[in-house]
């Protein structure tokens, strides 16, 4: 179990959160590749983006056993404790801005956690270009994001955070077209808590029209699953 700072990191500071919300993710998102006609046989080599301690990694590739899987994340705490406790899978400390340090084509999968649901859309678009370039040809990508369900459960006050004002969120339901970017305040008391992230980082909200409009400039957008994650964030299941 890593320590409680990293468990935070990854939004999810409680042990039994932390375990149990980290094998029915591993479910969902195999459950989610059998409908996006990926049987775990033609999965080779998987990427987790911002895998954190590599909270997910070790239960996905259980269910997966023959193939091959690499976490990468900024936080170079949290891949230190992933290489220590999960020798057996490859850690990369990545770079905030892209590119991964992985040839074109590398990955079957690319699968990715509440990691867009945090970048703007300059930064958006940066890493959906670079997911493309290291997804194989027949590839998948699944990527989650705060969809108009999350953003509902900010502007209503049942979720909320300290990182952001709780103004950003006075305004009307998100609409099918939009995307919202509502940037974390940082200061000298919390800038330790978000180790290499830089700029452009906070809470983003996808409403699903918009994904299908803008994210097609890079992926092919094959289906969106509302609430595919832990009952919290959307899957947006795309290929290149
Ligand atoms: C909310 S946490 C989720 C961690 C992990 N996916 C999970 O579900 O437990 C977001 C993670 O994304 C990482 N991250 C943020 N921006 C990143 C980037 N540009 N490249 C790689 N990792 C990034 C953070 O360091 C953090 O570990």
């Amino acid at each position: 179990m890593p320590p409680r700072q990293l468990r935070a990191r990854a939004g999810v500071p409680a042990v039994r959160d932390y375990v149990e919300g980290a094998g029915r993710a591993a479910a969902e998102l195999f459950d989610t590749l059998a409908a996006a006609g990926r049987g775990p046989e033609q999965l080779h080599r998987v990427l987790d983006f911002g895998a954190g301690a590599g909270r997910v990694l070790p239960h996905l590739a259980a269910l997966v056993p023959h193939a091959s899987f690499t976490g990468c994340d900024v936080d170079a705490r949290a891949i230190a404790w992933a290489s220590r406790h999960h020798p057996t899978q490859r850690w990369e400390r990545s770079a905030f801005l892209p590119p991964l340090p992985f040839e074109p084509e590398s990955f079957d999968l690319v699968y990715s956690i509440s990691v867009f649901s945090h970048l703007d859309e300059w930064l958006q678009d940066r890493w959906l270009a670079e997911l493309r370039r290291i997804l194989s040809p027949g590839g998948v990508a699944l990527l989650s994001v705060h969809g108009p369900s999350a953003f509902e459960q900010f502007r209503q006050g049942a979720a909320r955070t300290a990182w952001c004002t709780r103004s950003a969120f006075a305004r009307g339901p998100l609409g099918p077209g939009e995307f919202e970017f509502v940037p974390y305040r940082r200061s000298v008391w919390n800038a330790a808590t978000l180790p290499g992230i830089g700029e452009g980082y906070g809470l983003s909200f996808h409403g699903h029209d918009y994904v299908r409009a803008h994210w097609s400039t890079s992926l092919a957008v094959l289906e969106l699953r509302e609430r595919a994650i832990t009952g919290w964030q959307d899957i947006v299941i795309c290929q290149p």
